[in-house]
């Protein structure tokens, strides 16, 4: 129970990997607050889940690209739960298209939800801190932020412009504010997944063909479930992790060290 008598909030918690962050942290003790834009239905059954954990949790319907519907989701959370311990700057999204035919809505929508919505959430967790203060009976770090980043962020990807310059800019947007809130004791890192078995990447793993294309991309020659993510996720939050600020965490299968290179070059 490393994060007993703290709360998390999670973006995009209702599917992939944000559902399977969220019930780690339930299982390691933490109450949990699931947000999410759309099927309230499946945040509900989450909700239900971790209740199952022994700890609390709750729904909150909101857009994260909404600066207002931020802020009220920030208030909600803390008037149910007191405060706000963890930030996981989960959602995110893909609209896909070659670049020369990539629209300006394609490429604003990616950037709203992916970088814009993680700046918003930031901004609101980072202010209850500091409006909070130490708890040092449940944790040394005053508060513990979590950016979903991705391989993307040094992986260039062709066809994902949007989504690939969003995942490079989180790693400048986590690294600042590690080094703006450090003395702080507010630690914010990055989490960077690979492959991992969820709705927004279905085309890549739901036919043997496709599945084994995936694979020659995967040294570990496995792809990636989201309780892999949500057991990273609980040590960067809890206290076992510190001394780690500022940190991009590849959790890849050995994407990043470029399987194609196995033979020749
Ligand atoms: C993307 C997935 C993709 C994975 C590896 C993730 O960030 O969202 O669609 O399968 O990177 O390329």
């Amino acid at each position: 129970m490393k994060l007993a008598g703290q709360t998390a909030l999670v973006t995009g918690a209702n599917s992939g990997i944000g559902a399977g962050v969220a019930k780690s942290l339930g299982q390691a003790g933490a109450n949990v607050v699931i947000n999410y834009v759309t099927k309230p239905d499946d945040a509900q059954a989450i909700v239900d889940e971790i209740k199952g954990y022994g700890v609390d949790a709750i729904a909150i319907q909101t857009d994260v690209s909404k600066e207002n519907q931020v802020q009220n989701m920030f208030r909600q959370a803390v008037e149910h739960f007191g405060t706000l311990d963890i930030l996981v700057n989960n959602a995110g999204l893909e609209r896909n298209a070659p670049f020369h035919e990539m629209t300006l809505q394609q490429w604003q929508f990616v950037i709203d939800v992916n970088l814009t919505g993680q700046f918003l959430c930031a901004r609101e967790a980072i202010r209850e801190f500091l409006r909070r203060g130490p708890r040092p009976d449940v944790s040394r770090a005053t508060g513990k932020i979590i950016c979903m980043s991705s391989v993307h962020e040094v992986i260039p990807w062709a066809g994902h412009v949007n989504y690939a310059s969003s995942k490079g800019a989180i790693k400048m947007l986590m690294q600042s504010l590690a080094q703006e809130y450090g003395d702080r004791q507010i630690r914010v890192n990055s989490i960077c997944p690979g492959a991992i078995q969820t709705p927004i990447n279905t085309a890549a793993w739901n036919t043997p063909q496709a599945m084994n294309s995936l694979l020659t991309l995967i040294p570990y020659n496995r792809i990636g479930k989201p309780e892999d993510i949500g057991n990273l996720a609980v040590f960067l939050a809890s206290d076992d992790s510190d001394y780690i600020t500022g940190a991009s965490i590849f959790i890849d299968g050995g994407m990043t060290v470029f399987e194609g290179f196995a033979t020749g070059g």
